[in-house]
């Protein structure tokens, strides 16, 4: 299992910090949520901030841009240090050739169901994909609670990428904590997004990570 941290909760004050503690703390990737307060009801960060995160460690940058036609703004986020982008497929008019785009700058390009798209449409980009996103809330906020009905999505996605033969990551994103978490990896997760549940913890980021790891790893099937 793979723990992407998002910087959306953490303290933009001290971001360095923040990002150096939880690689500390073992997360795997950084998780971060630009949105442009079109495709999503919030503003967040850029390519600048893509670019500060690239300064303060060497883990992989997972951005997640909640924007509306992203194709216009890839390789301002591939210069920026992203490693993989992902974009939903809402706010992609022409997917396949956005995809294409991202893995021509040398990206893995990943690709996001909001919850109520269904998983079919992402059927017919599989070969060109690295990662498939489920959201498991409507995008736009950290800190909401996880959607039960994104289960049987996540298990859906686990079995297209099965059938097709696909090694693309299968993650989600939204509302994971100790309690939600479990659940989403039996379902078919091998990448956790979290916000809260890794820089809201009460007792500090290390111990986040770790509520996060113990919950999910006994749960793991393959
Ligand atoms: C939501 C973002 C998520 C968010 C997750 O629009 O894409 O990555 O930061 O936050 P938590 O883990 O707090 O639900
Ligand atoms: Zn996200």
């Amino acid at each position: 299992m793979l723990l992407s941290a998002s910087i959306l909760s953490a303290d933009f004050a001290r971001l360095g910090g923040a990002i150096r503690e939880a690689e500390s703390a073992g997360v795997d990737w950084i998780h971060v949520d630009v949105m442009d307060g079109q495709f999503v009801p919030n503003i967040t960060m850029g390519p600048v901030i893509v670019q500060a995160c690239q300064r303060s460690t060497g883990l992989p940058l997972d951005v997640h841009l909640m924007i509306h036609e992203p194709i216009r703004f890839l390789p301002a986020f591939e210069k920026a240090g992203a490693d993989t982008i992902t974009v939903h497929v809402e706010a992609c008019t022409h997917l396949h050739r956005t995809l294409q785009a991202i893995r021509d700058l040398g990206c893995s390009a990943g690709v996001a169901l909001n919850p109520a798209t269904p998983v079919e449409a992402v059927g017919d980009v599989l070969d060109l994909v690295d990662l498939v996103l489920v959201m498991s809330v409507n995008p736009g906020f950290a800190g909401q609670s996880f959607l039960p009905s994104s289960l049987p999505r996540i298990r859906r996605v686990r079995q297209m990428l099965d059938e097709a033969g696909s090694q693309a990551h299968l993650q989600v994103d939204g509302g994971l904590t100790a309690e939600t978490a479990p659940a989403a990896a039996e379902a078919g997760a091998r990448v956790l997004a979290a916000a809260s549940a890794i820089f809201m913890h009460p007792d500090g980021v290390a111990a986040g990570v770790r509520a996060l790891r113990q919950t999910v790893e006994p749960s793991l099937t393959k």
